[in-house]
């Protein structure tokens, strides 16, 4: 099976990519994961991507589109993957497209998790992350059950930090305006499924999974 997860900054791709992964097994594959951990490390393509993020801008197709083509080709994505938050330019599915040709393989769903843009501030900002095991929580709607400390490992949660209240709104801004083609692009292959992303996360999840059971 190979998915697309789509949505808005906030809208809960990677806490539902999370529940993907542990009921049907299939990678997750995040790009802003991806450039996260390459800013950690310190390599040439976090230094890139690090510009970008820091203003809440897209980090250019060339540099993104190569990294998912690496990643794509290696053993685990034969049986199915799952993107999250990529493609997020026309260019982006483009060239997805032509890569799975290539792979003699195709989309089966592009899931757009929907939440209406005024709830996507307050998830932004009340998002905390583990940095060991890349858990997402929520002060509110997700909190773990200790206060700053992942139910996994407990290691310390920290916020993102894109995720500060200024660099929050380009990346609402940015991504707006490039969502809507997107849509459009995955609706004419009749790949689109849109699932209603404003309700408990367990709810969100159970309309995923009839969705792409169907
Ligand atoms: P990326 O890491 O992909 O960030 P994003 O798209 O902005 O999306 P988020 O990760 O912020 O949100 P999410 O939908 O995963 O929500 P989550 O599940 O965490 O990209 C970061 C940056 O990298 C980009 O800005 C760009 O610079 C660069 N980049 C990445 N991909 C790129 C590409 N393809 N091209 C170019 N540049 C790229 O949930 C959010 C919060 O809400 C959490 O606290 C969660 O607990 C809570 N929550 C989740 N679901 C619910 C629910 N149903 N109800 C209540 N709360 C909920
Ligand atoms: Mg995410
Ligand atoms: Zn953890």
């Amino acid at each position: 099976m190979n998915l697309i997860l789509m949505g808005l900054p906030g809208a809960g791709k990677g806490t539902q990519a999370e529940k993907i992964n542990e009921t049907y097994h299939i990678p997750h594959i995040s790009t802003g994961d991806m450039f996260r951990l390459a800013i950690k490390e310190g390599t040439e393509l976090g230094r890139k991507a690090k510009e970008y993020m820091d203003q809440g801008e897209l980090v250019p197709d060339d540099v993104t589109i190569g990294i998912v083509k690496e990643r794509l080709n290696k053993d685990d994505c034969k049986d199915g993957f799952l993107l999250d938050g990529f493609p997020r330019t026309i260019a982006q599915a483009k060239s997805l497209q032509s890569l799975l040709d290539e792979m003699n393989t195709s989309i089966d769903y592009c899931l757009h998790v929907d939440v209406p843009e005024e709830n996507l501030v307050e998830r932004l900002t009340g998002r905390r992350v583990c940095q060991t095991c890349g858990a997402t929580y929520h002060v509110i709607y997700n909190p773990p059950e200790q206060e700053g400390i992942c139910d996994n490992d407990g290691s310390k949660l920290i916020q993102r930090e894109d995720d500060q209240a200024d660099t929050v709104k380009n990346r609402l801004d940015v991504n707006m305006e490039q969502t809507k083609p997107l849509l459009d692009f995955y609706d004419n292959k009749g790949y689109l499924v849109t699932i209603n992303g404003d309700q408990e996360i367990d709810h969100v999840f159970q309309d995923i999974q009839s969705a792409i059971e169907e």
